[in-house]
């Protein structure tokens, strides 16, 4: 069987047929009733549907019965080592009722999903929509499916985030995929858990960033569970999210899979290119040849930059037990300003100081942990600083920033339900670097460490003058973990 290859969407002409058929194919979906398994808004409700909350909800709607959705509606996989496997089930399906729709059109037969690599440094306009997801009208002048009004940024052609929004180095050079226990490394991909609709959790650093900061820049339907898929965009954003689980493969022998089999035992139900019913377990998601595709390009973006810290880094990441070493006792609000909280901190007395001790200044990872994010508010990001000195711009001081938190999630992991507490997400940023070059530097106190939470700017439209001063998102705690 030969090999379907999704392409990178920036190397494609501006209307290359996979994008105008594309285009034909979502116009013939939105045809399709809510009811029906291939139509556009069912597939989105597959990711999440909030009855309520439905911006394209009508009188008319027939929605499934309860029985069907609860199969097959609200099913993503977030904050979860589920995340990865889920998402490429949910994008091959997707891909096969596109491409059936496509061949029903009389269009290619070979028709595979392109990807948005927003990352790419040899490609200046890599942070902006292609052209052909903003533009009014398709070529032969009728309206263009893959444009979404309810955007927050983008349509203009302007880029919709930063350098720090779609760097992989985090990502890319986790060793491991499943996350530490809690405190520790927050993993490739996610902590173990069970089917994790929604539920608080710790944030798998690839869901992180760039995953999370890209659906919250490009914002409006992408910025919920419940509206993500209406956005043409999303599938593409979601394509290079799946490449780049193959390119953490590829690049490192030691970054493999889990092999529990809680985790390769676990199915998910779906509806495939056809409209039938599948079942589908994790242990067959993980090959992509073995599904029938392959990407373009997995070669590794950082090839410069394999650094010392990293070889030491996958040494030592086996048998990690984390310590934490200092927490605040306050929840601390984040507004529209900069917020600056205080952490004691302690010698590490418990396993961190056995290892340091039996390795002889063994290298350890730090991790700073942001517990219990709630809010409700519309997702918008953070960049966190550590120990920025007193009246300084944070801003002005790059080298001190952990990492960014884009909220994405936080309003669904915040609503109480009966399937779960509400008690938010949960980010563990590792600042292992940091600590180490303020330690070469004399600049780090051993008793105490200050966290300064800088909001990114909003879009414009949505910017109010009071805005600045509402409490928007509350940190449960705040923590320093040795591993
Ligand atoms: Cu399930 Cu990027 O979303």
């Amino acid at each position: 069987m030969a090999l379907r290859t999704r392409r990178d969407v920036w190397k494609l002409a501006k209307w290359d047929d996979t994008l105008l058929w594309y285009a034909k194919a979502i116009r013939e979906m939105q045809t399709r009733l809510i009811a029906e398994p291939t139509s556009w808004r069912y597939q989105a409700a597959i990711h999440d549907y909030v009855d309520g909350e439905d911006p394209l909800a009508d009188p008319s709607d027939k929605l499934p019965s309860q029985a069907e959705q609860d199969r097959f509606w609200a099913q993503c996989q977030h904050h979860s080592w589920f995340f990865l496997p889920w998402h490429r089930w949910f994008l091959l399906y997707f891909e096969q009722i596109v491409a059936a729709t496509i061949v029903k059109l009389k269009g290619p037969k070979d028709w595979s999903l392109p990807y948005w690599n927003y990352s790419d440094s040899s490609n200046k306009d890599a942070l902006s929509l292609p052209p052909a997801f903003h533009e009014e009208k398709m070529p032969d002048g009728s309206d263009n499916p893959l444009r979404v009004a309810d955007r927050d940024r983008g349509n203009n052609g302007e880029k919709v985030g930063g350098p720090s929004d779609v760097n992989l180095k985090p990502c890319l050079q986790e060793p491991k995929f499943p996350a530490d226990s809690k405190g520790g490394s927050p993993g490739f991909g996610g902590p173990r858990t069970k089917f994790n609709h929604s539920e608080g959790s710790v944030v798998g650093v690839l869901e992180r960033t760039p995953h999370g900061n890209m659906h919250v820049r490009v914002g409006g339907f992408m910025g919920s569970f419940n509206t993500a898929g209406l956005d043409p965009i999303f599938w593409l954003h979601h394509a290079n999210i799946d490449r780049l689980w193959a390119v953490w493969r590829h690049r490192n022998a030691a970054h493999v899979d889990p092999v529990d089999p809680q985790w390769l035992k676990m199915s998910f139900d779906f509806h495939d290119g056809t409209g039938a019913a599948v079942s589908r377990k994790v242990a067959d998601v993980v090959d992509t040849a073995a599904l029938g595709y392959q990407y373009e390009d997995i070669s590794d973006p950082l090839v410069v930059a394999k650094a010392a810290v990293e070889t030491r880094r996958t040494a030592v990441a086996q048998e990690a037990i984390p310590e934490m070493v200092g927490a605040t006792e306050q929840t601390v609000h984040l507004t529209g300003r900069h917020t600056t909280a205080q952490v004691a901190l302690t010698a590490p007395t418990g396993p961190a100081r056995r290892k340091a001790v039996a390795e002889a200044a063994a290298p350890q990872r730090v991790f700073l942990n942001i517990e219990n994010v709630t809010g409700t508010g519309s997702p918008n990001g953070y960049s966190v600083y550590i120990n920025v000195p007193e009246n300084e711009d944070p801003r002005k001081h790059e080298d001190l920033c952990a990492g960014t938190l884009p909220m994405f999630g936080v309003k669904e992991a915040s609503r109480a339900s009966k399937k779960h507490a509400g008690d938010g997400l949960h980010y563990s940023l590792e600042v292992t670097e940091i600590v180490e070059r303020l330690q070469a530097q004399n600049a780090w106190d051993p008793a105490k460490l200050r966290v300064t939470f800088v909001p990114d700017d909003e879009p414009e439209r949505k910017r109010t003058v009071a805005s600045a001063d509402e409490q928007r998102f509350h940190v449960g705690r705040i923590s320093l973990y040795y591993s």
